[in-house]
C-alpha cells in the first residue's frame, strides 16, 4: 500500500471533516467560499500550535513581550500604513460569464507556473493573457475586460449611518497593532532596543481567488514578532529570525525540513526592504509560502509619526540616543502552519500480520505529541466489565492531559479511530488492571505496546509529550 499511496488535499480535506477537525463554514446554507469551521480537534490542534509559537517567540525570547490589539482600528491607521492605497488585487472579469478571476493568477494557471506575473504592471498582465489567449478557467471564453485594482480589505461601517466618514477596516494583517502601540509597550515595560513584540490574532482578506481548502481563507489568524532595532544591526536580525523560523517549524512543530525552503521575493511589497517566504511543500499544491521574514526598515513607524503627527522616536533610557527603530517582521499564518502539520503527518500503512492489533491498513496522523488534539484515549477492553475502572483512570488523567475516552467497537477499530486523528497514546484497561493495577500502553507510531502501572502513568506520557 505505501509505494502507491497518493496524498492530495482532497483526502486531507475529506479526513478533517469526517474527523472533527475542520468543516465548511456555513455548509447548511450552501458554505461560502475561502470560509473554515475549526471542530473539536481542529481547536486543540490551533491552540497547540499557538501555544507552541507564543513559547518561542514570545515566552522563551529573552528581549520579547506580547499583546493582543484590537481587530478594528481608527482608519488612518491604514492610510500611513499604505493598505489603503496599495493592498489590492488586479482583476479581470469575464464578459460571457460574469466571473472575476485575478490576472496573475491566470498567467501562472495557463504557464503551468512557469511565468511569475506577482507586481508585473497591469498593461504588461493585460498583453500577455491577450498574446497568449488565456481562456477563462470557469466558461472556457476568451473575453475580459481590463484590469481594475481591487482593494482586500473589508470594509463596514463604525455607527449607524453607512456613509464614507464612518467607515472602517478589519485589520488585513495583525502588524499595525504593534507599531501603533510601539511607544506605549516600550514605555509601560521599560524596555531597550532591540526588543521585540509578539501577537497572534485574526487578520481578514477579501481573497477572491479559490482558496485551496484552508490554504487561502478570507478569515484567518497571524501570529505576528516585531522585532524593533537600530539600522546596523538590522541585517543580523534579519538574518537570525529566518533560521528561528526554520528553527520553529523543525524543531517545535516537527515539520520534515526537506519540505521546507526559504524564497527570497523578487519584487517587494510597498514595506519591505527585504523579504523572504518560508514555503512548505504541500501535496497538490506544491511548494507554497507559510510564513515570511520581512525587513520593514522604519517605513511603518515613519508613516505613522507623519500621518498621526506624534513622534514616534525612541529614546534610549541609559545612552539618550534617539531615533525611529528599524523592524524586522518574522509573520507566521496559523492556518497554513496547520495545514502544513496535518498533510506533513498523514500516513496510509499496511499493518503488517505480526503485530498485535493487527487487522489491515491504517491512516495515520503522526502529529508530534505536543501538537495532538489528544494525548491519551482510556479504552476499556470490555465496557461493562472495565468501565468503571476506566473511567476513573480518565478523569484523573484529564487533570493533566487532553484526553478522548472510547468504549465501542473492537479494540483494533479503537485504535485505528485514535491513528486516525493522531492520538499519541491508547491505554487500554483489561482484566488484569483490577488484580495489579497496571494498564497496557500502546504508541500510536511503532504500534508498540508495555504493561505499565496506573500510578507512573502520568510520568511516563509527560515524559514523552515534551
Ligand atoms: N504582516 C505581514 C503580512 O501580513 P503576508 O505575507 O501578507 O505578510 C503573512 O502574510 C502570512 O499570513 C502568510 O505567510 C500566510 O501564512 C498568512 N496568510 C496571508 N494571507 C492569507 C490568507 N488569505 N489565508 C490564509 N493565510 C494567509
Amino acid at each position: 500500500m505505501n509505494n502507491q499511496i497518493v496524498i492530495n488535499i482532497d483526502k486531507i480535506s475529506a479526513l478533517c471533516k469526517t474527523r472533527g477537525f475542520i468543516f465548511p463554514g456555513s455548509e447548511i446554507y450552501g458554505g461560502m467560499a475561502n470560509t473554515w469551521d475549526y471542530g473539536p480537534l481542529g481547536v486543540e490542534l490551533k491552540n497547540n500550535i499557538k501555544r507552541e509559537w507564543w513559547k518561542f517567540f514570545v515566552q522563551q525570547n529573552p528581549t520579547s513581550v506580547g499583546m493582543d490589539g484590537g481587530i478594528l482600528l481608527n482608519p488612518l491607521v491604514w492610510k500611513a500604513s499604505g493598505h489603503v492605497d496599495g493592498f489590492s488585487d488586479p482583476l479581470m472579469d469575464c464578459k460571457a460569464c460574469k466571473t472575476r478571476h485575478r490576472a496573475d493568477k491566470l498567467i501562472e494557471a495557463a504557464s503551468k507556473g512557469k511565468v511569475n506575473a506577482d507586481f508585473k504592471p497591469n498593461e504588461w498582465l493585460e498583453k500577455w493573457i491577450a498574446d497568449n489567449k488565456v481562456k477563462c478557467p470557469t466558461c472556457g471564453k476568451i473575453d475580459w475586460t481590463n484590469i481594475r485594482q481591487f482593494n482586500l480589505m473589508f470594509k463596514t461601517f463604525r455607527g449607524v449611518t453607512e456613509d464614507a466618514t464612518n467607515a472602517v477596516y478589519l485589520r488585513p494583517e495583525t502588524a499595525q497593532n504593534q507599531f501603533v502601540d510601539f511607544l506605549n509597550v516600550q514605555r509601560s515595560m521599560r524596555l531597550r532596543v532591540p526588543f521585540g513584540i509578539g501577537q497572534i490574532g485574526k487578520a481578514f482578506r477579501n481573497e477572491i481567488t479559490p482558496g485551496n481548502f484552508t490554504f487561502r481563507t478570507v478569515e484567518f489568524e497571524q501570529m505576528e514578532h516585531q522585532l524593533f532595532c537600530r539600522e546596523k544591526e538590522s541585517k543580523d536580525f534579519y538574518d537570525l529570525y529566518k533560521k528561528k523560523a526554520m528553527e520553529f517549524y523543525t524543531e517545535r512543530l516537527g515539520l520534515d525540513k526537506k519540505k521546507l525552503r526559504f524564497k527570497d521575493h523578487e519584487h517587494l511589497c510597498h514595506y519591505a526592504k527585504m523579504a523572504c517566504d518560508m514555503e512548505y511543500e504541500f501535496p497538490s499544491l506544491g511548494f507554497s509560502e507559510i510564513a515570511g521574514t520581512h525587513h520593514r526598515g522604519t517605513h511603518d513607524l515613519s508613516s505613522h509619526a507623519k500621518t498621526s503627527g506624534k513622534a514616534q522616536d525612541y529614546t534610549d533610557p541609559v545612552t539618550g540616543e534617539k531615533f525611529v527603530p528599524t523592524v524586522i517582521e518574522s509573520s507566521h499564518g496559523c492556518d497554513r502552519i496547520l495545514l502544513a502539520c496535518l498533510c506533513n503527518a498523514y500516513s496510509e500503512e499496511a499493518v503488517t500480520a505480526d503485530s498485535k492489533d493487527s487487522d489491515g491498513n491504517r491512516v495515520v496522523l503522526k502529529l508530534h505529541p505536543r501538537l495532538a488534539p489528544y494525548k491519551v484515549a482510556v479504552l476499556p477492553l470490555q465496557k461493562k466489565e472495565q468501565g468503571d475502572m476506566a473511567t476513573k483512570i480518565y478523569t484523573e488523567l484529564c487533570k493533566d492531559f487532553p484526553c478522548t475516552f472510547d468504549d465501542t467497537a473492537s479494540i483494533g477499530k479503537r485504535y485505528r479511530r485514535q491513528d486516525e486523528i493522531g492520538t499519541p497514546f491508547c491505554i487500554t484497561v483489561d482484566f488484569d488492571t483490577e488484580k495489579d493495577n497496571t494498564v497496557t500502553i500502546r504508541e500510536r507510531d511503532t504500534m508498540k505496546q508495555e504493561r505499565i502501572a496506573v500510578a507512573k502513568l502520568k510520568d511516563y506520557i509527560n515524559e514523552r509529550i515534551k
